[in-house]
């Protein structure tokens, strides 16, 4: 095996390791949401005062506002909506989309995300990493499964006559999300103009206008 192969093996297998939720300790620990303490996750309320209302969020059934640039809405049901959630490695989603919405090009840094097709049609993708930069593309119909691997970007748009629903499953109780044209041409402060303009090879003024965009 060569250096590099084993490195890259290390590397995967540190990615294993140490980017997902890790294991929990106990039955449960329900989210403290007025804890002032700050660790690696959320601190635990007494299991004495937890009712069965910390392990329940109501309201997946609601249609998100698909209004807006993108025609796209996620409602998260992550552990800032259920605080049983907490430590368990787990999370979900409802995408709403809009006839032809995106759900636009990011990444969740902490959760591989398992995408379930309940209503129209979508094209999907990913991208793998800089080894090969290969896009995984498919069209999903209702009752298709396809998984995100984690870390990797990944995009979803309608490609139905009407409304198009999803239900997507994420491994982590706070999957985040970075939105790539955001993070990239809509940080604050900006990142400097002439480092975009060599990363994405065009003149600054173009750079400056997609950043006036965000
Ligand atoms: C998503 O939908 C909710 C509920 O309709 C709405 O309050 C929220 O503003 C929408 N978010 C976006 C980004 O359009
Ligand atoms: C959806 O969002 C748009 C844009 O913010 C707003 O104009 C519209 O009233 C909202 N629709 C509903 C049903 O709330």
């Amino acid at each position: 095996m060569s250096r590099f192969l084993i490195f890259s093996l290390w590397l995967a297998t540190c990615l294993i390791v140490y980017a997902s939720d890790p294991s929990p300790l106990q039955d449960f620990c329900v989210a403290d949401a007025n804890s002032p303490v700050l660790v690696n996750g959320l601190v635990c309320k007494d299991p004495k005062l937890v009712k069965a209302d910390d392990f329940l969020f109501r309201g997946l059934n609601l249609m998100g506002n698909t209004t807006n640039d993108v025609g796209s809405n996620v409602t998260a049901v992550n552990v800032a909506q259920l605080p049983g959630l907490n430590t368990l490695g787990i999370s979900m989603v409802r995408i709403d989309f809009a006839p032809m919405g995106i759900n636009a090009p990011h990444t969740h840094p902490r959760a591989t995300e398992i995408f379930t097709v309940i209503e129209g049609r979508f094209l999907v993708g990913f991208v793998t990493s800089n080894l090969e930069n290969r896009l995984i593309s498919k069209v999903l119909e209702v009752g298709d499964v396809f998984v995100f691997p984690e870390g990797l970007i990944h995009f979803q748009q309608n490609i139905g006559h009407g409304n198009a629903v999803a239900i997507a499953a994420l491994s982590s109780q706070n999957p985040g999300a970075i939105t790539i044209a955001n993070a990239v041409f809509g940080s604050n402060p900006d990142i400097p103009g002439d480092i975009l303009a060599k990363a994405f090879q065009v003149d600054i003024n173009l750079v400056n206008k997609i950043q006036s965009n965000f």
